[in-house]
């Protein structure tokens, strides 16, 4: 989850960046675009597999899923991520919306992070004394 976050945090610099040096007009290093898209692919991977953790292990401790309200976070996250990795990739002079889209699901994203790092921590505190 730590990692996800520092993906998510360096994915909004170099995209600041990005959108600044459209905004500026001046040019950006070809290297940016490329860093953006690998650290995005990163942080797609480790959501995906924090999901896969979250429902093999509660599967496996309790047999069943949907205990609490962090399930749905936990889904909404993905769908969210899975969102913008897909508006990413439709990115290009033709279809402006898609970055409209991109910006809009990212923004969304930071609330699906806090909302599931809350409900994540307080099914935590179920299995302490
Ligand atoms: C899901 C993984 C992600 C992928 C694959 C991805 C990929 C991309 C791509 C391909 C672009 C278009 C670059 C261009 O103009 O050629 C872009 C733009 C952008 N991305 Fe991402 N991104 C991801 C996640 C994020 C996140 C989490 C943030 C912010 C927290 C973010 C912020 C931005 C911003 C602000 C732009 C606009 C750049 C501009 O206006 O020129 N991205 N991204
Ligand atoms: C993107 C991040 C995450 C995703 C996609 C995710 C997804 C899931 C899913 C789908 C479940 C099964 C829940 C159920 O059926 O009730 C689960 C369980 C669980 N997750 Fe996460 N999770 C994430 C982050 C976290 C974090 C940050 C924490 C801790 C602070 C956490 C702690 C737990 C615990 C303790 C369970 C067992 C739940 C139970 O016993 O009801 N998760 N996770």
């Amino acid at each position: 989850m730590g990692l996800s976050l520092l993906a998510y945090l360096l994915l909004a610099a170099t995209g600041i960046w990005m959108f600044r040096a459209r905004q500026n007009r001046s040019s950006r290093p070809n290297w940016l675009r490329s860093l953006h898209y690998a650290i995005g692919g990163t942080m797609v991977g480790l959501v995906l597999l924090l999901l896969a953790v979250g429902i093999v292990g509660t599967l496996g401790h309790f047999g069943s899923l949907g205990h609490s309200p962090h399930l749905i976070a936990g889904l909404t996250v993905v769908g969210l991520v899975l969102l913008s990795y897909g508006s990413a990739t439709q990115i290009n002079v033709k279809q402006p919306w898609a970055r409209s889209l991109h910006i809009g699901t990212n923004i969304a994203l930071f609330v699906g992070f806090l909302w599931v790092s809350l409900t994540g921590w307080s099914v935590v505190q179920k299995y302490l004394p």
